[in-house]
């Protein structure tokens, strides 16, 4: 792999800056992380350097999300997993940051403030512009080497994952190394045909994707679930209900129905979307075939006609890719979609799952051992699957050639 690693940056006795990925499903009333994969993830890569100072860069969701929020369970959580202090600093770059920092000594841990409560961190830029940002000005004074273990936010052009290692030398930590490694196998030889079911409510990345797969050949189908699965619906031309298309519009995703009507015009074959649906109705589950959805019923799950057609194309698969739940798996009512798609795609000879929901749900199902690879990337895994060299790995790539 092109990209340097922490074997061979010499971190010993330095301040390393490491980005992290620790965004994670939290209550948002309590701030109680209620999944920690991507913290005992990235555990290894801590570990390698515990003979570093080391000061952790990291997010928590984005502005404006009921879940964006500060760091200081995150610290907790880490210092419980490692079993060694982990000092939460309010600060990204201030003085308190700064002066936590010049007291570290080998071998101890200070985690930052939620690095996008700074308004540059939310920007897409190119490495260039992002290295001329004040946040990354400022954190690269912080310490000798940066390491980017933050696979989950790879394929964000922001100005910690592309900016910091065109300022520093850099590598990337040992999970940014296994995903790349082990996603890469998807495209050298996965069994045919390849199928990618996307779900979730992050519709923009997963439209995206859908075009990608289906124009590069890389999927024979793609199966739309969730909220995914709505506007692909409308697109079509049913009518989901008033508070479905609420939702849709609140997320700001009309956009998407356009990209997703493009899509239908060229490839609708080979989109498979549900036919049935279940909505809540009276307090309970009722389902209804998509050319009669009720005015006034949220959909918040694929109807059992829908998962059965689905089961059977994924029968008829060699490789699977799932990314996003089904539905409201929260509420047992409205699991059974997101559970069934699971069972199927864990039966298949290769399958890839995009982390996020989808890892948290197969960890309470115990079926972690029957897939071939969880990633803790979801937009990040996906858009790999792509064929796209992701932002942040051609910017460590970029980095080893400026500092070797
Ligand atoms: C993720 O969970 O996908 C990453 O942390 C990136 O988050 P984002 O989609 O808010 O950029």
């Amino acid at each position: 792999m092109p990209i340097g690693t922490i074997r061979d940056l010499g971190s010993e006795g330095k301040t390393v800056l490491l980005r992290l990925d620790l965004n994670s499903p939290i209550d948002p009333s309590s701030n109680l992380i209620l999944d920690d994969k991507r913290f005992r993830e990235h555990l290894p890569t801590i570990r390698a350097l515990d003979k570093s100072r080391v000061v952790i860069i990291t997010h928590q969701s984005r502005p404006g999300k009921k879940d964006f929020t500060t760091l200081e369970a995150h610290a907790e959580k880490l210092e419980q997993l490692l079993g060694k202090p982990v000092t939460y600093v309010d600060s990204i770059f201030g003085r308190p940051a700064r002066e936590a920092v010049h007291r570290m000594r080998p071998g101890e841990i200070v985690m930052l403030e939620n690095v996008r409560f700074n308004a540059e961190e939310n920007l897409t830029l190119k490495p260039e512009e992002a290295k001329k940002t004040h946040l990354v000005k400022k954190l690269s004074t912080l310490g000798d080497v940066f390491v980017n273990d933050a696979f989950g936010t790879a394929h964000r052009s922001q100005p910690t994952v592309v900016g910091l290692p065109l300022a520093m030398r850099s590598a990337g930590g040992l999970l940014m190394e296994k995903e790349v490694f082990t996603l890469s196998k998807v495209f050298s030889g996965a069994p045919q045909p390849v199928c990618m079911v996307l779900g979730g409510t992050k519709v923009d990345d997963s439209i995206d994707v859908a075009r990608n797969v289906l124009d590069k050949g890389i999927a024979d189908t793609v199966i739309v679930i969730g909220v995914v699965a709505n506007v692909f619906l409308i697109a079509a031309g049913y009518d989901i209900g008033k508070p479905s298309a609420q939702l849709i519009a609140q997320l700001k995703y009309q956009p998407e129905i356009e990209k997703a009507k493009a899509i239908l015009a060229t490839y609708k074959d080979r989109v498979i979307m549900p036919q049935t649906v279940a909505v809540r109705e009276n307090n309970c589950r009722k389902e209804y075939p998509v050319t009669k959805i009720p005015q006034n019923a949220p959909v918040l799950d694929i109807g059992m006609d829908a998962i059965h057609d689905m089961i059977g194309v994924l029968k008829k698969s060699g490789t699977v890719v799932l990314n996003g739940p089904a539905g409201l798996f929260e509420e047992s009512d409205f699991a059974t979609g997101t559970y069934e798609m699971i069972k199927a795609a864990s039966k298949v000879d290769f399958s890839v799952v995009g982390g996020g929901h989808t890892a948290v749900v197969i960890e309470k199902m115990g079926l972690e051992g029957d897939f071939t690879h969880i990633s803790t990337g979801g937009g990040a895994c996906i858009e790999f699957l792509t064929g796209k060299v992701l932002p942040a790995v051609e910017a460590l790539e970029q980095s080893k050639k400026i500092f070797g």
